[in-house]
């Protein structure tokens, strides 16, 4: 029997934040996000999180996550004193509970299920994951024989000079027996710098203690202020960049683009300079995105190509060319072949297959048909003050120049609008409209020549 345990209950007052730390955004995860999931292979019994500072900021955002118990801990008075939270809700169970730090999230699933196993085969009552770290300031120090056996940790500020030239960290993961945590716990004191209770202290009183020194210093890395939140940010794009690489996407200046956690890329897809994909996004195979560009919530098809321009909670069929400086806002559906020109906004409507609206538009809360042909400054007007109203026009119409279209309104198939037209009525299949004001011509109104 497994439980996991992640300590998230710390303001994180070095952060400066009015965030609760946990709740940082790393890649567009939270850290505590994060940190549940690299338990995720265990399949743990019981998965608990213990709050405390903006308890039921932490509660809400992790309300879509299932199968978590909160545990609250008023006052914080150390990271012993919260996992002392836990005596009571686990106070029946036996087995192992792997503590996780809710500020350390690089790290890696398989480091997570390498800790446990070690712990199951070396018969020790607590396994620690440790690091050697070129610069260990601020981590508590683990000291520890050749064989790994860990005598005692000793936090940064609790540390002797000699004491911090040790250079072995403690990351801040344990594995322990739960029955023998459980009769250490009630023993611990404030007897540091900080008159905190500290988990770390545990390791000394408890029977065998061991530590596995991780491969990669850089997945322990904690989150203490934010520098170090840059430094993950930093180290996590590039595992991005890395892992798309490998799957077949060219990054063209890797440096200069973020991804998120929840992009999926087909193959052959080109990033160029300065693009930047945030929350979920579905991009098809052969598409072109940037330079310059930011692309959120959006599914894009195969072969679409967007400069210079802002898609977001939009769907774009295959072949479409966006940009450059084209704004996509939530609800387009954009169809097949279609293209989305310069400074262009398309906001709540379908644009049906290989229709064009190449410039200078705002289309709103529309219907468009195929092969319709949006003229140059063509606007749906769309909202009366008070409220928003649909404009549909048929397949293979054509707006001319500087139209405004005042919805409520349809236009048929094969519509013609002429240039400068403001239409106010429906328009039938066929038809040219015209709305706009004769052109008189005064002879001589500059005088004789
Ligand atoms: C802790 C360790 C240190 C280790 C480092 C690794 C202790 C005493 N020290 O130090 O040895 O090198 O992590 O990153 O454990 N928390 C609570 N309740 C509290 C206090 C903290 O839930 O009362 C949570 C925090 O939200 C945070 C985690 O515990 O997620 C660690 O707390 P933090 O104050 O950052 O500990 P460090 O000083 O970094
Ligand atoms: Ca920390």
């Amino acid at each position: 029997m497994l439980a996991v345990a992640v300590l998230a209950a710390g303001k994180g007052t070095r952060m400066k934040s009015n965030l609760p730390k946990v709740l940082q955004p790393l890649a567009g995860a939270t850290l505590v996000e994060r940190v549940l999931a690299s338990a995720r292979n265990l399949r743990p019994e019981r998965r608990l999180l213990i709050v405390g500072h903006q308890a039921e900021r932490v509660e809400q955002q992790l309300s879509a996550v299932g199968g978590l118990e909160f545990v609250l801990q008023q006052p914080q008075n150390g990271t012993g004193h919260a996992v002392q939270q836990l005596l009571d809700p686990l106070a029946n169970f036996e087995g192992e509970l792997l503590v996780l730090n809710g500020d350390v999230p690089l790290l890696r699933a398989e480091t997570i299920d390498q800790l446990v196993s070690t712990h199951r085969s070396s018969g020790a009552q607590v396994t620690l994951l440790t690091a050697r770290l070129d610069d260990p300031t601020g981590y508590g120090r683990v000291f520890a024989d050749e064989q790994g056996a860990v005598s005692s940790i000793i936090e940064h500020r609790d540390c002797s000079e000699e004491q911090r030239r040790n250079n072995l960290t403690n990351a801040g993961i344990y594995c322990f027996n739960w029955t023998a945590l459980a009769e250490v716990l009630p023993k611990l004191s404030t007897d540091n710098d900080q008159g905190e209770l500290y988990l770390t202290d545990t390791v000394a009183m408890l029977t065998k203690a061991m530590h596995v020194e991780v491969a990669d210093p850089d997945e322990v890395n904690g989150i203490n202020n934010r520098q170090q939140l840059a430094q993950c940010e930093t180290m996590l794009q590039e595992r991005l960049r890395h892992h798309w690489m490998a799957e077949g996407v060219t990054f063209v200046d890797p440096a200069s683009c973020t991804l998120s956690e929840g992009c999926q890329f087909g193959r052959d897809v080109v990033i160029e300079p300065q693009t930047h994909l945030r929350g979920r996004c579905q991009i098809g195979d052969e598409s072109r995105l940037g330079p310059g560009s930011l692309i959120e919530d959006a599914e894009l098809g195969r072969g679409v190509t967007v400069v210079m321009s802002v898609v977001r909670e939009a769907t774009v069929g295959d072949g479409v060319c966006i940009g450059p400086f084209a704004h996509l806002r939530p609800a387009a559906v954009i169809g097949n072949n279609c293209r989305i020109g310069n400074f262009v906004e398309v906001k709540k409507s379908t644009v049906g297959e290989a229709s064009k609206v190449n410039h200078l538009s705002y289309i709103g809360d529309a219907e468009l048909g195929a092969s319709v042909n949006v003229g140059a400054g063509t606007i749906t007007a769309n909202y009366d003050g008070v409220n928003k109203h649909r404009t549909v026009i048929g397949d293979g119409s054509k707006t001319g120049a500087n139209s405004v279209l005042v919805a409520p309104i349809q236009l048929g198939k094969k519509v013609t609008v002429a240039a400068g037209s403001t239409l106010t009525k429906n328009v039938p299949d066929g038809a040219l409209a015209l709305g706009r004001a004769k052109q008189l011509i005064k002879e001589n109104w500059a005088g004789p020549a």
